[in-house]
């Protein structure tokens, strides 16, 4: 069954005196620039000005990563070691693509410096059998390297060849990690100079702990080249980016994604970064919010349907499951209303019910409906959210690939940490604590 991506935004306007959608007027008021964006964006498109979507067809990324998978067959347990975008994207590919046996048992743990964590995760693996996958595009972030480190020496006291248990994904030429694997000999995986770290699911960064899962990441990444080259599939995402803008011109700075699908929650996890931080900067943006259908319909959506007005819904659901459950024989009469339906319908039909409650009380949302999930639809996904924040970044006016209040925040870190370099950000720092 080929994939189909539909876009329902029919409850996202204002059709009833208690609306609060998008108004006719925002529509007229918002054309010329909503046009304009989207013409610069197709243009820079076509001029392969996107590192993003450009690397996809750099097939040396795909052959590299099968190499690199290759070479650490001999292990049964990855552990993941990285954080922001070198951590998101391969966290939300394993749960919406989840094997029943994968070639190698894949955690992720380099979110957090937690010793917690930490003591856990040493306490649920077996070293010998382990390959640590350090992901750090700068090569130098502090919840990575301090990890490394650590690492590294209960590897080494523990076995004799330490570097055989690493795998470096980091920049071609550049960072600490880089030159520790030029003088350790560890093995690399390149992370393309021209996508950023939010964007690079679809490179080594994601594509490294995906294979290990056992997700077919050649169809993965096809997936995501099909949207990327679809016109029609392009202009699914302009009208998301269309919506998204016109709401925050009326004043909606927050959006809500609530998949219902317990495979798409990490992925929620990864849209919220992707749109955070590529949208939030010079005072603007959209704040984004993950939401649980149909969990928090007994929770935060009392708020969404009836507390301060200031969030768009936007729900992701799936047509067909690959499997169900059906209820039958139910013999319970005050309950009979279920017999012969299934699980999967009660689950959309949540969705249904949650999008028409708030509809009443004239609170905008909208669905995207997949009609499967599976790589090449999940390829599709990523695509479509990595093309709609460039659009909205663009109708906004901000840069969608800098994260300067994320890099303050490292410097901030490395200046308290007494990182050599850091001084004059240290006595900043001085300053800041006496004013
Ligand atoms: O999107 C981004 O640029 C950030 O979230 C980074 O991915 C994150 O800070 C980790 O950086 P690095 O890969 O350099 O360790």
């Amino acid at each position: 069954m080929k994939t189909q991506i539909s876009f329902n935004q029919n409850f996202l306007y204002a059709t009833a005196e208690n609306s609060v959608g998008i108004r006719k007027e925002t529509q007229t008021q918002t054309a010329e620039r909503v046009q304009h964006a989207i013409a610069a964006v197709e243009k820079k498109l076509a001029d392969h000005q996107y590192g993003f979507v450009e690397v996809l067809a750099e097939d040396h990324y795909l052959t590299a990563v099968e190499v690199a998978f290759e070479n650490i067959r001999w292990a049964k347990t990855l552990v993941v070691i990285g954080i922001g975008g070198s951590d998101l994207g391969a966290r939300a590919v394993q749960q919406a693509l989840e094997v029943e046996k994968p070639p190698f048992r894949v955690i992720f743990h380099g979110d957090s410096t937690d010793p917690v964590a930490i003591t856990r995760l040493l306490r649920s693996i077996n070293l010998d059998e382990t390959v640590f996958n350090i992901i750090s595009k700068s090569g130098e972030t502090v919840e990575t390297i301090s990890q490394y480190i650590y690492l590294k020496q209960v590897v080494q006291q523990s076995t004799g060849e330490w570097q055989k248990h690493f795998l470096f994904t980091t920049d071609e030429k550049n960072g600490i990690l880089r030159e520790e694997a030029d003088r350790e000999k560890v093995a690399t995986l390149p992370i393309p100079p021209t996508v950023g770290g939010r964007f690079s699911v679809l490179t080594p960064v994601g594509l490294l702990p995906a294979v290990a899962m056992g997700v077919d990441i050649r169809t993965l990444v096809r997936g995501a080249v099909e949207f990327a080259a679809s016109t029609e599939m392009r202009v699914l995402a302009q009208n998301f980016a269309t919506s998204q803008f016109q709401l925050y011109t009326q004043g909606m700075k927050l959006v809500v994604m609530a998949p219902y699908s317990v495979q798409l929650e990490e992925f929620a996890r990864w849209f919220r970064q992707l749109w955070a931080e590529s949208l939030g900067k010079d005072g603007k943006g959209i704040l984004p919010i993950q939401a649980r259908g149909p969990a928090d319909q007994h929770s935060q959506y009392q708020f969404y349907n009836q507390g301060t007005s200031m969030q768009s819904l936007f729900f992701i659901r799936i047509e067909h499951a690959a499997e169900d459950y059906t209820l039958s024989g139910i013999g319970v009469p005050a309950v009979q209303y279920l017999e012969g339906h299934s699980f999967h319908e009660i689950l959309n039909t949540e969705q249904e019910a949650s999008a028409l409650a708030l509809k009443k009380v004239g609170r905008p949302s909208a669905v995207l409906s997949m009609s499967k999930l599976d790589a090449d639809s999940l390829g599709k996904l990523f695509m479509f959210f990595e093309l709609a924040v460039v659009y909205v970044a663009e109708m906004l006016g901000v840069n969608a690939f800098d994260q300067p209040g994320v890099e303050e925040g490292k410097q901030m870190m490395y200046a308290l940490m007494g990182r050599a370099g850091f001084e004059a950000k240290r006595a900043e720092i001085e300053e800041l604590k006496k004013a």
